[in-house]
């Protein structure tokens, strides 16, 4: 049975172009970046040549980019040290309540270090306004941070309003875009926003890289000691055979943004196409805002079957999806996300999140559509 993947949101596989970028680092030019023999002036060339790569596709100097191990970690990097050096301004932090937990799980650590941390609610599309940013706003607010586009229900965040207000304030702003880099176009040299998170395995890159961007001029102090990698910023000899990497699957989408984009869209609408065909409108709602979002997510709820349930029963039918909640002691917790956005528990707890990428066709949207007919059909009999 072959499977179908409905989960490029979590991960999306590596591109065979970026593992063959990837190959001459592993063994031919393996030197270490920082080395000054030949070895390592040949990673060095990579290394700055996959920066200005990138660079150029987010529209920031290279001097602004620094890698790290992935969003996690870029997240991590940018509050701790966007707090850190704001520290002597104040101590307010705001964020909003739908973030990833690579944010949640770090403004929790940074309110026990002695940070007050505002989380701005969201309405039922999962979007946050900017009216309810500047009402938390306050005299010690020192750190704003918004995800660019939500993981869970793709929702896009108004981020230029709240970077020009930001900016007004002179606080520092830092948004997430994980999800977003392959899909929304970026000029950071003209967007207000002074921090921002990037992760390569969201675009058929490797596993275990991304980025930080650091606008010129932000207050921000490194959270690692040893080398000088980085500018000082982001010490340890860097992983330059996934760097080359994520260049490449930069690369590949400055190519085909456009005609990705549009697969996807077609995909995701084929599939409540066929949805709607099969088991009617009122069968499912569809979670995020019906607009302004990612066009590769879509978060459906099938009241009257849980989110474990479906899930399971995918899975052995060979379809791969997701829930935006985390798995606890053999239990799916109601996501944050849904829980935010004020949905009930039935509507939450039956959610599903697929996500769409370059292997996927209109026949598996079908197949999708008549593998969950057939489940909704035999679970809601049963009830
Ligand atoms: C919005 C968002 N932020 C951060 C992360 C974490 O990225 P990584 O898996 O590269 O650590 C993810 C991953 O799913 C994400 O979707």
């Amino acid at each position: 049975m072959d499977t179908i993947y409905l989960d490029h949101a979590a991960t999306t596989p590596v591109h065979p172009e970026v593992v063959e970028a990837m190959l001459p680092y592993w063994t031919g030019s393996f030197g270490n970046a920082s080395s000054t023999h030949s070895a390592g002036r040949g990673a060095k060339l990579a290394l700055n040549d996959a920066r200005d790569r990138i660079a150029s596709f987010i529209g920031s100097s290279s001097s602004e980019l620094i890698f790290t191990s992935g969003g996690t970690e870029s997240d991590n990097l940018a509050l701790f040290g966007a707090a850190e050096a704001g520290r002597s301004r104040g101590s307010h932090i705001v964020t909003t309540r739908v973030e990833h937990h690579a944010v949640l799980h770090a403004c929790e650590r940074l309110s026990r270090l002695g940070f007050e941390v505002t989380y701005v609610p969201v309405d039922e599309y999962g979007q946050v306004s900017l009216v309810d940013v500047q009402e938390a706003v306050r005299p010690d607010t020192i750190l704003i941070s918004v995800m660019h586009g939500n993981n869970e229900v793709g929702t896009l965040q108004p981020i230029e309003e709240i970077g020009c207000f930001a900016r007004d304030r002179g606080i520092v702003f830092h948004v997430d875009a994980v999800q977003t880099l392959a899909y929304e176009p970026l000029r950071l040299s003209e967007l207000p926003v002074d921090l921002m998170s990037f992760s390569a395995h969201k675009l058929y890159g490797p596993k275990g890289i991304g980025a930080l961007y650091i606008a010129r001029n932000t207050r921000f102090i490194p959270q690692g000691y040893g080398g000088s990698q980085e500018r000082k910023r982001r010490p340890g000899t860097e992983n330059v055979p996934a760097i080359a990497g994520f260049a490449k699957a930069v690369e590949l989408f400055d190519r085909n943004r456009y005609e990705y984009r549009e697969k996807v869209e077609r995909l995701r609408s084929k599939l409540v196409h066929e949805l709607e065909r099969r088991l009617g409108k009122e069968a499912f709602l569809l979670n995020g805002h019906p607009c302004e979002r990612l066009p590769h997510i879509l978060n459906i709820s099938f009241p009257g079957i849980s989110t474990e349930t479906m899930l399971m029963n995918l899975d052995l039918a060979g379809v791969a999806a997701a829930s935006g909640s985390a798995c606890t002691s053999g239990s799916l917790e109601v996501s944050h996300v849904l829980r935010a956005m004020g949905l009930s528990e039935e509507r939450a707890g039956s959610a599903i999140r697929f996500s769409f990428g370059a292997g996927n066709d209109e026949d598996q949207m079908i197949r999708t559509a008549e593998i969950i007919e057939t489940v909704a059909a035999r679970l809601r009999n049963k009830i």
